[in-house]
C-alpha cells in the first residue's frame, strides 16, 4: 500500500510538462482495433489506466508494444483470437467498454462485461448501446456480459439523451465501417472526441463535425495504418493550476492547448489568479498573502466547466475570501472529497447536487482517503496549503490519472512524498 504524506508548502515555483491526455489516449487505443494495419500512438502517459487497455487489448489477441523511453505505443490488430473481453481486466478500468464499437465495427461481434458503477455514479452505458443498436446491431445483456451481435452495420441518425462522452466515441467508432452515413445528434464535444475523430481520420475514415454536437461519419471499407500524438492532457494542467492558486506561486506548465482551457482560465481569473497564455505555455502566479476571491461553479459538459476539475476548485475554494457555490450536474455523486476535506478542517455544506463552501482562514493537516482520482488530485490540492501534516491512502485512484504527480509537485517545492508500506494491505473500497 503507498500513501503520500504532504506538509504545508511554500509557493510553488519552476516548470512542468503536462502529458498526454489520458481521456484521449484510451478511446484512441481502443480504437486502433478498427484496422488491420499498424497503428503508432505518441506521447501515451505511462498510467495505471493506459497499462490496463495494454492488457486487453493483449488478450484480445493484438500486438501491443509499448516503447516506455520514447512514450510510444505501436499497436496491430490484425486478428484477434477472442470475441470476449476479460473480466478481471475490463472490471479495472470502465473506459474499456470503448472496446465494443471497434470489435461490433470489424468482426461483427462483441461480448464485454457490463461496466459496473463506480463512487462517482450508476454510470449507466444505455446511450451506448442505443446507438450500436439503431446502427442494426442485436444487444443482449445476461449474466452482467453485453452481447452486440451484427451481420453488417447500417448508418442511421442517433439522437443522444445527454451528450455523453464514451457514448459518442463508441459509436462513432462502430460507424466508421458501416454501410452509409451516420448521424450523431447532440453528441459531446469534448476536445477528446476531437482527438479520436482526427485519429480515426487519419486512418482513412469519414468523419465531420467532431467537436460539434452533430457529428456525421460516413461509412468506409477498411481503414489503414497510421501514427498519431494526443492532445496534452487538459485536466492535468487544470489540477495544477488549482495547486498554485491553493498555495501561492509562479509557475509555467509546458505542453498545454490553451483553447482546451478556457473554462478554468476563465473562473481562475474571476478568482483574481494572473494567468499569462505564451507560444506553447501558460503561467499562473498567486499571491500567498493574498485569499482568492470565492467563485461560482457549476460543471457542464464541454465547452462547459469540467466535472473532472469540479473537486480540486472546491479544495482550492476551501480557503477563498467569502464563499463559493459548486453546483455538480454531470454525475450524481461526485461529492466524496467533501468529508475528506471537512475532516481537514472546511467549511462545506451539501445540498442535493449544491455544495455550500464558506473560506476558512486555515486548513490542518489530517489523515484522508482519496475515492477516486480527481477526489484524490484535491486532497493533495487542499494537503499544500493545510497547516500540519497530512496522510492521503489509496493513492492508486491518483497513479490511474496523474503519472509522476508527487514528482512534479516536488519539483516544484511541495513537500510531498510517496510512502511504500508493503505490509498493510490496499483498502479496496471501489
Ligand atoms: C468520460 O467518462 C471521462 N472518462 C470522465 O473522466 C469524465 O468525467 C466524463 O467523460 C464526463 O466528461 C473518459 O473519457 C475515460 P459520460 P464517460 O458518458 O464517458 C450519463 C476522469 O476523471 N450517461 O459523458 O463515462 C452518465 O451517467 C473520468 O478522468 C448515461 O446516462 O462520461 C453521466 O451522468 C471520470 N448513459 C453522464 O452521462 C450512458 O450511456 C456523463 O457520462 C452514458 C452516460
Amino acid at each position: 500500500m503507498e500513501k503520500f504524506i504532504v506538509e504545508q508548502s511554500p509557493p510553488l515555483k519552476g516548470r512542468v510538462k503536462i502529458g498526454g491526455s489520458k481521456n484521449a489516449v484510451l478511446p484512441i487505443m481502443a480504437a486502433s482495433l478498427l484496422t488491420e494495419g499498424g497503428c503508432t500512438i505518441k506521447d501515451v502517459p505511462p498510467l495505471k489506466d493506459v497499462y490496463t487497455m495494454k492488457d486487453i487489448l493483449t488478450d484480445l489477441g493484438a500486438v501491443v508494444i509499448w516503447n516506455e523511453k520514447e512514450g510510444s505505443v505501436h499497436i496491430q490488430a490484425q486478428s484477434i483470437a477472442k470475441k470476449e473481453a476479460s473480466y478481471e481486466l475490463v472490471s479495472k478500468i470502465r473506459a474499456s467498454f470503448l472496446i465494443m464499437g471497434p470489435m461490433l465495427a470489424r468482426w461483427g461481434e462483441a461480448k464485454v462485461p457490463l461496466p459496473g458503477g463506480c463512487l462517482i455514479g450508476a454510470r449507466p452505458v444505455d446511450l451506448h448501446l442505443k446507438g450500436f443498436s439503431a446502427l442494426g446491431a442485436e444487444i443482449e445483456i445476461a449474466h452482467g456480459m453485453v452481447t452486440a451481435k451484427s451481420k453488417g452495420l447500417k448508418g442511421n441518425k442517433i439522437y443522444l439523451d445527454f451528450p455523453s462522452v464514451g457514448a459518442t466515441e463508441n459509436i462513432m467508432m462502430a460507424a466508421v465501417l458501416a454501410e452509409g452515413q451516420t448521424v450523431i445528434e447532440n453528441a459531446a464535444t469534448e476536445p477528446e472526441i476531437v482527438d479520436l475523430s482526427n485519429f480515426l481520420n487519419n486512418l482513412g475514415a469519414q468523419i465531420r463535425g467532431a467537436g460539434t454536437d452533430t457529428v456525421k461519419i460516413t461509412g468506409v471499407d477498411k481503414l489503414k495504418s497510421t501514427e498519431y500524438t494526443v492532445i496534452p492532457d487538459r485536466i492535468e494542467a487544470g489540477t495544477f493550476m488549482t495547486c498554485v492558486a491553493a498555495c501561492g506561486g509562479d509557475i509555467e506548465l509546458e505542453n498545454i492547448l490553451a483553447e482546451h482551457l478556457k473554462p478554468m482560465i476563465a473562473k481562475l481569473k474571476e478568482a483574481a489568479i494572473e494567468i499569462t497564455e505564451m507560444q506553447n505555455g501558460i503561467r499562473i502566479i498567486a499571491d500567498p498573502t493574498r485569499p482568492i476571491k470565492g467563485i461560482d461553479i457549476k460543471t457542464m459538459p464541454y465547452p462547459g466547466f469540467p466535472t473532472d476539475m469540479q473537486a480540486q476548485f472546491m479544495a482550492m475554494l476551501t480557503g477563498c475570501q467569502g464563499s463559493a457555490v459548486i453546483t455538480e450536474t454531470v454525475f450524481e455523486n461526485r461529492f466524496m472529497h467533501v468529508p475528506e476535506l471537512l475532516r481537514m478542517g472546511a467549511d462545506i455544506k451539501i445540498e442535493s447536487r449544491t455544495a455550500f463552501v464558506e473560506g476558512v482562514k486555515n486548513l490542518t493537516g489530517a489523515n484522508v482517503k482519496a475515492t477516486d482520482l480527481r477526489a484524490g488530485a484535491a486532497l493533495v490540492t487542499a494537503a499544500l496549503k493545510a497547516q500540519g501534516v497530512t496522510e492521503i491512502s489509496n493513492i492508486y485512484h491518483i497513479d490511474r490519472g496523474y503519472c509522476g504527480f508527487d514528482e512534479k509537485l516536488r519539483s516544484l517545492g511541495a513537500k510531498i512524498t510517496r510512502l511504500v508500506m508493503e505490509d498493510i494491505k490496499e483498502e479496496q473500497n471501489e
